[in-house]
């Protein structure tokens, strides 16, 4: 990297101790604790969307809070860019960067996305791409992700090539497959793609999507750069950033990692391209490396960032740490699908291990679920009338295509059901007797009222 500052982190490899995991373990009691805080009586089977953070790390929070509010200047002077980059020096051994330089933090995937997105519309309205190459996504991406996309590349004059993945989906192969012959046509007419835009997780519907198998074929096809969406991914897949070779790879740590909101960490593998990463609030930083231009955006609220280390040691309180926690998940949330999909009479969205802590579950066709509205307007019932928060899909059936059937008709909507270390079985029964009741009642979508 050029005109490397030190202060965005030691560049020589060191490896921090790992801390130790606990013998005794946190017990069912210390979890309700540790959420107490969360509404009684709501069934919140629903982490992907926010995320969720445990009361011991609201407190090392707050110490934090406290401390700057003590002695503002002390804390600018002395102490936040050191904690800062003791975070990011964590972040880097649990992904396995090669450098702490090669990560940022930042408030969310959002930030993110818009941080490798204005740097691909900066080299279109340079002139260094031409117009017309183009930007390859998923057709499924995260719609902020698609509108950063219409703000910088499309209005810099860059094209979009989507990825149309089938769901329900059977196999990575069909997915494998469809990305194959989207980059055959973002190629077309002699365009080049100078970034793919792949999740590692999609939002909705909820897949793990091959990630791997797919740069690798990016890098073989000449795609430029690599950006990987994995917003959803660390705490509830593993990561490891080279493993993946993807250029760029953003996770939020305050949906699965436990941290309090905002914050995400941002990899950017060191390249030529580093110099040119740019945080997109300005501020007295700015060209001094993309870590320390994100360490400093102007006054404000950095406590998220400093309580890493308060994560670490809630996840070493349960078995096997922040990997047994990942693992319990999957298994329960498979556990809890197969439960709903079999009292519904309906399917899985993916086999089992194509997802992480979140799988989708086919919705009893005789609910009428016909539009995205329906979609909006049944999860608001369930949040307004049962207190179950849980996102619900809608998925067409287009003319021509072979939809999925349950005894009834079509199965239109899916729910994407997650599970976390709160989770009990009654949320989902609760989920399970509330869908039941409204099909016994013969309510519609339509029919449903919203407070
Ligand atoms: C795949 C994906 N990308 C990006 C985001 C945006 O995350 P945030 O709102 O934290 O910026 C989300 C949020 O759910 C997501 O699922």
């Amino acid at each position: 990297m050029e005109h490397e500052d030190p202060r965005n982190g030691e560049s020589n490899h060191r490896n921090s101790k790992k801390p130790k995991i606990s013998s005794k373990f946190i017990s069912e009691s210390e979890i309700r604790d540790e959420f107490s805080h969360h509404q009684p009586g709501v069934a919140r089977i629903n982490n992907g969307s926010f995320g969720s953070c445990p009361g011991s790390v609201l407190e090392a929070q707050r110490q934090w809070q406290l401390q700057y509010l003590r002695q503002p200047d002390g804390f600018y002077f002395n102490t936040l860019r050191n904690r800062i980059t003791a975070s990011r020096k964590i972040i880097k051994d649990l992904i396995n960067a090669d450098y702490v330089d090669e990560v940022s933090l930042v408030d969310n995937a959002t930030t993110a996305a818009a941080i490798v997105l204005q740097q691909i519309g900066r080299s279109f309205a340079e002139g260094k791409f031409q117009k017309n190459d183009t930007v390859l996504m998923l057709h499924c991406a995260f719609q902020a992700v698609k509108k950063s996309i219409q703000a910088y590349v499309t209005r810099a004059g860059g094209s979009i090539t989507e990825v149309r993945l089938p769901f329900p989906v059977n196999s990575e192969e069909e997915i494998i497959s469809e990305f194959k012959k989207s980059i055959e046509k973002g190629k077309s007419n002699g365009r080049k793609i100078r970034l793919a835009i792949i999740d590692h997780i999609t939002s909705m519907p909820s897949v793990v999507i091959p990630v791997k198998e797919l740069v690798r074929i990016c890098r073989a096809e000449g795609v430029e750069q690599v950006f990987v969406d994995a917003a959803h991914a660390i705490g509830s897949v593993k990561v490891d950033v080279k493993e993946v070779g993807a250029d760029f790879y953003v996770s939020n740590l305050h949906k699965w990692f436990f941290c309090p909101p905002s914050v995400a960490f941002l990899y950017c593998k060191k390249s030529n391209l580093s110099s040119d990463m740019h945080h997109p609030v300005v501020s007295h930083e700015y060209g001094n490396g993309l870590p320390i231009e994100s360490a400093w955006i102007g006054t404000r609220d950095y406590s998220s960032q400093l309580v890493v280390s308060a994560v670490l040691e809630f996840v070493n309180r349960f078995e096997g740490g922040i990997e047994g926690i990942m693992k319990r998940n999957h298994e329960e949330v498979v556990k809890m699908g197969k439960m709903l999909a079999e009292s519904w009479g309906t399917n899985l969205g993916s086999p089992p291990e194509m997802c992480a802590g979140m799988i989708m579950v086919g919705l009893p066709s005789r609910l009428c679920l016909n539009s995205e509205e329906d979609a909006l307007r049944l999860r608001s019932h369930l949040r307004d009338c049962y207190e179950v928060e849980v996102p619900i899909f809608y998925q067409a059936v287009k003319d021509g295509e072979e939809g999925v059937r349950d005894k009834d008709g079509f199965i239109t909507g899916y729910a994407r059901i997650s599970h976390q270390v709160y989770n009990t079985l009654q949320d989902y029964e609760k989920f399970r007797d509330a869908i039941n009741q409204l099909v016994d009642d013969g309510k519609t979508c339509k029919m449903l009222l919203i407070e």
